[in-house]
């Protein structure tokens, strides 16, 4: 389902090289988690999945279901079915999160080919997936992540992917801000939408969100690369003994 190639990609501003050569598949159906040191480039990975401008791809190549996605802009990536969680969920003023929540829905829909939905439906459909995160429904008559909690902003996230059903997920460090409970819920809001036909990619740094969301495979990004791919012992394996050995075998 995503096939990153060969990728090396830079800040457009300054022209620092952050991704040197990162080779990642993920296929339909596999939870796939990325874990690695402060600094090494997931967020940027997100980003530039993402689409957001401040990036410049200058070798390899994105493959969404065999497409590359690089010529597309954010809005079309989105309509694709690509789901980004950002580490630091942006707030949105002015707009409630309903109203958000709706037009964001409708856009899927339409590009899906599928009616919009009646506002009694859209309401039915948003009160049962928030009262599975625990969302209240007064904070959905808010702006969109202004004023939220850090654990709010994460579980609002979570609403949102649940509503558009994308095809790919990619979460940056849910787990941060969230207490054990939250931690919980999240989680399961997560595997709620494992399906054999949807990839989910989590950035983490801990193995107790995988403890929850159980990976297929994990990856360790290092200073712009996959250094390292294997199975969820692998999340064990760095939890135990750090990040030294695998950047010392990979040197
Ligand atoms: N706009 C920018 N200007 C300069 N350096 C940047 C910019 N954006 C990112 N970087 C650098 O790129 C590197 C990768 O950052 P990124 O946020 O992707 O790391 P990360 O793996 O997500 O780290 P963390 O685990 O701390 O979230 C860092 O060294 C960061 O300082
Ligand atoms: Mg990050």
């Amino acid at each position: 389902m995503l096939e990153i190639r060969n990728l090396h990609a830079r800040i457009a501003e300054d022209g620092t090289e952050i991704i040197r050569g990162l080779n990642l598949t993920v296929k339909a159906g596999e939870v796939a988690a990325i874990m690695g040191p402060n600094g090494s480039g997931k967020s940027t990975l997100s980003y530039i999945l993402s689409g957001r401008e401040d990036y410049e791809v200058t070798e390899g190549d994105i493959l969404f279901n065999g497409e590359s996605i690089l010529e597309l802009n954010p809005a079309e990536r989105a309509s694709k079915g690509i789901f980004l969680a950002f580490q630091y969920p942006v707030e949105i003023p002015g707009v409630a999160t309903m109203q958000f929540l709706k037009v964001a829905m409708n856009e899927q829909r339409k590009a899906r080919g599928e009616a919009e939905l009646t506002t009694p439906e859209f309401i039915r459909r948003v009160k049962a997936e928030a009262s599975g995160l625990q969302i209240d429904m007064d904070m959905l008559k808010r702006p969109l992540n202004v004023g939220f909690s850090g654990g709010e902003k994460k579980r609002a996230e979570i609403l949102q992917m649940a509503l558009l059903q994308p095809s790919l997920c990619v979460l940056d460090e849910t787990d941060s801000g969230l207490d054990i409970d939250a931690l919980k819920i999240v989680a399961d809001g997560v595997n709620a939408l494992r399906s054999p036909d949807r990839a989910i990619v989590v950035i983490t740094h801990y193995q107790r969100l995988l403890d929850h969301i159980v990976p297929d495979t994990v990856h360790v990004l290092y200073k712009g690369q996959i250094i390292k791919s294997g199975q969820k012992e692998l999340a064990h394996e760095l939890e135990a003994n750090g990040y030294a050995d695998i950047i010392g075998e990979a040197a």
